[in-house]
């Protein structure tokens, strides 16, 4: 019934050709799904819940009393999707008051949706599946992480083939494949300079060719749906100013997204610090769902995650190419800076790597 309200409202304004114009459909659309509560809110589907001795359990969160009643009618709803106005008609019996309160911290929480999951919540439903032979502190122990790094670079002895061939040794490989290694403690005596970042910049850009855009690394239907955006520390790049950046690779630039020390925020984890305070800037890779899950459905978030890794293995052999450090860090608490970003709702943070300046002194 409110979509057809909200599709009302687009009839109403397509005579208002100028009006239309200027106000642009897309803003009125979300504006009415905020206005008649028409977006559709999912139960995420990383969430389990379960009723025991009365209480609903939601991952951490318990809840007792009124909205135990709502249980399990109310999950039905939410896994097909529906709109928060929809549920005040079917609930319509229920305190109102406490019905808008418990809907509030579900969506507060991401128990209800209305945008794709983050990867972390994504893969965090097969940790069961994996047999965990070792208690949390075990990986704590640099010994305990050699000795198991061992093991796993060693698996493939044990693996039963029916013949081995050796192939032949190459010792020439390009020294941008052969030299690359993590830096995690680069050079704070010096900037970097401008034309040094820009060249190292240059391996996201697109290309005019004949046949259309190419860039020089794959993406799945040429989609590139893996945005860049830079974090520029204060002095470290010449002639740029501290902030987030977003890098358009069609024009081969970068704008300006926020004046903002994000070095405050503290949303790295501690093992990561000495990468973080050295580097010169830092990158953030995004996929934005919208660009290739039309296409490829489910299968094209994970084509994103592939991308992604193909630009940060294809950055640290350019970064080599030009002298440059850089180091992949796996986990950063992206919520401590997300609203700094301004990214689309279904735009999600993947990777960020460290680059800088090779500190000499040091070997890595
Ligand atoms: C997905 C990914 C995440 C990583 N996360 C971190 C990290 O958080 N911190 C770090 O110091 N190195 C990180 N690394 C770098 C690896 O530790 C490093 O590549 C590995 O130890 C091999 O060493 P090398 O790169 O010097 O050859 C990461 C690498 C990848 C590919």
């Amino acid at each position: 019934m409110y979509t057809r309200l909200a599709e009302g409202i687009f009839l109403l304004m397509n005579p208002l050709q100028k009006l239309y114009q200027l106000l642009k459909i897309n803003y009125w659309f979300k504006f009415s799904m905020e206005v008649f509560n028409v977006k559709k809110y999912f139960w995420a589907p990383h969430v389990h819940w379960r009723n025991e001795n009365n209480h609903i359990i939601i991952n951490d969160f318990q809840f007792r009393g009124k909205v135990v009643e709502l249980f399990p009618d109310i999950y039905f709803h939410f896994q097909k999707g529906i709109s928060l106005s929809e549920i005040y008609v079917i609930f319509k019996d229920f305190n109102p008051k406490i019905l808008k309160m418990f809907l509030k911290d579900l969506i507060r929480n991401r128990v209800l949706v209305c945008n794709v999951s983050t990867p972390t919540e994504l893969f965090e439903t097969q940790n069961k599946f994996v047999y965990q032979e070792y208690d949390d502190e075990f990986f704590l122990y640099k010994e305990n992480i050699e000795s198991y790094k061992k093991k796993q670079l060693t698996r493939f002895m044990s693996k039963n083939t029916l013949q081995s061939i050796d192939l032949e040794e190459c010792s020439d490989l390009p020294s941008l494949v052969q030299n690359r290694k993590s830096t995690r403690n680069f050079d704070t005596s010096k900037m970097m300079n401008f034309s040094k970042f820009s060249r190292l910049l240059n391996v996201f850009k697109q290309s005019p060719i004949q046949e259309g855009i190419k860039y020089f690394y794959p993406s799945a239907g040429g989609l590139y749906p893996v945005n860049i955006y830079l974090y520029i520390k204060d002095g470290r790049v010449e002639n740029l100013e501290e902030g987030i950046y977003f890098y358009n690779p069609h024009s081969h630039s970068i704008n300006l997204l926020n004046r903002v020390k994000l070095a405050e925020k503290k949303y790295h984890y501690f093992i990561n610090h000495s990468a973080f305070n050295t580097s010169n800037f830092s990158i953030f890779f995004t996929l934005d769902c919208d660009v290739i899950m039309p296409k490829y459905k489910g299968a094209g978030y994970y084509y994103g995650i592939l991308e992604c890794g193909v630009m940060s293995a294809t950055l640290a052999n350019i970064a080599e190419y030009f002298d440059v450090g850089s180091c992949s860090i796996g986990e950063i608490d992206f919520d401590k800076i997300k609203d700094e970003f301004n990214l689309n709702s279904n735009e999600i943070y993947l990777h960020s790597v460290e680059v800088g300046l090779k500190n000499k002194e040091v070997n890595h």
